[in-house]
């Protein structure tokens, strides 16, 4: 049996050596194919791979035809748009994630960039403070929960939807449930994306619901940048001076977007909210973990497919 680690954007190189370890240790040989410039090269790379652990690498119909031998796709993280999971589930696929392996990195990252961006970018102009403010956690998944959890640590006024959650559920996690997402942008001055890109979430993220946020309002998305009507944001903060918005998820236009608003938009020059010591490893050895359960025992816990 073998996987191949796929990683356009390498693990760190310590939770690579743990991962070596966790698959050698389970009778599982090891490729690696790491910083790939090319389609071509995973295409080769997968050819005699029983499984594959891979990051936002696209895993899709063309993937999983170059990988005869192919039985399972773990993605070391939480989201799992990059995988064509029906051409997986036609090949006979299994594809599991890694979920809350990164969450805690994640939500770093949302402070990170909110302290960034309220402080003016650190250019030495006075700036505003978090306490006191409106937060409001679109999606309530392991690494909203963390946001939360921070936000409490910063005397903000914590806000919460999501559409599998009863309000009790999220109210356990001592954040105050809001009845709609149009409720939550029209309470906020700041609202964090946590959902995923699915059908219903793409494109959503759009002019009528972000023109009802409060005065000085920003958007933070370390979500995945689909979900953003990008059209209807461009057109917002033309009419809107005082919006901002930040982003670990580059938008397709962001040169259109940093030409056009300067410093009230921020973009990670490469996705980093997961880019951690910790991370790596958390989601990395679980992968290889699932990786040996899956092949050696048929453990399927994890499963999205
Ligand atoms: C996730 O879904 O877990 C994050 O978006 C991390 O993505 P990355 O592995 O490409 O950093």
């Amino acid at each position: 049996m073998k996987v191949l680690i796929a990683t356009e954007k390498p693990f760190a190189a310590a939770a690579v050596k743990a991962m070596e370890e966790v698959l050698t240790a389970g009778g599982i040989e090891v490729a690696k194919l790491e910083k790939y410039t090319e389609k071509k090269q995973l295409l080769e790379a997968v050819a005699d791979a029983d499984g594959i652990i891979i990051r936002s690498d696209i895993v899709d119909a063309e993937v999983l035809d170059a990988a005869k031998n192919l039985k399972l796709v773990v993605r070391a993280g939480a989201g799992y748009d990059n995988i064509d999971l029906a051409a997986a589930t036609a090949h006979n696929v299994v594809a599991m994630n890694t979920p809350g392996q990164n969450a805690n990195a994640v939500a770093e990252l949302v402070f990170g960039m909110l302290l960034f961006q309220c402080r003016n970018q650190f250019s030495g102009a006075a700036g505003t403070e978090l306490m006191g403010k409106t937060l409001g956690l679109h999606a309530f998944g392991n690494v909203a929960r963390n946001v939360a959890r921070v936000a409490k640590g910063f005397g903000m006024e914590v806000y919460a939807y999501d559409p599998f959650l009863t309000k009790e559920q999220i109210e356990s996690a001592g954040v105050k449930a809001v009845a709609s997402i149009p409720e939550l942008y029209k309470t906020c001055q700041y609202v964090s994306l946590h959902c995923p890109a699915t059908k219903e979430t793409i494109g959503s993220i759009n002019y009528d619901l972000l023109k009802t946020m409060p005065k000085n309002a920003c958007l933070i998305n370390t979500a995945r940048k689909e979900v953003i009507d990008e059209a209807g944001v461009l057109k917002l903060m033309e009419e809107r001076e005082d919006f901002k918005y930040i982003a670990d998820v580059k938008p397709a236009a962001a040169d259109d977007f940093v030409a056009k608003f300067g410093t009230r938009v921020f973009f990670t020059p490469k996705k980093s909210g997961a880019q951690t010591a910790e991370a790596n490893a958390n989601a990395g050895i679980a992968a290889a973990k699932q990786s040996v359960g899956f092949l050696k025992e048929g453990i399927d816990k994890f499963r999205v497919n």
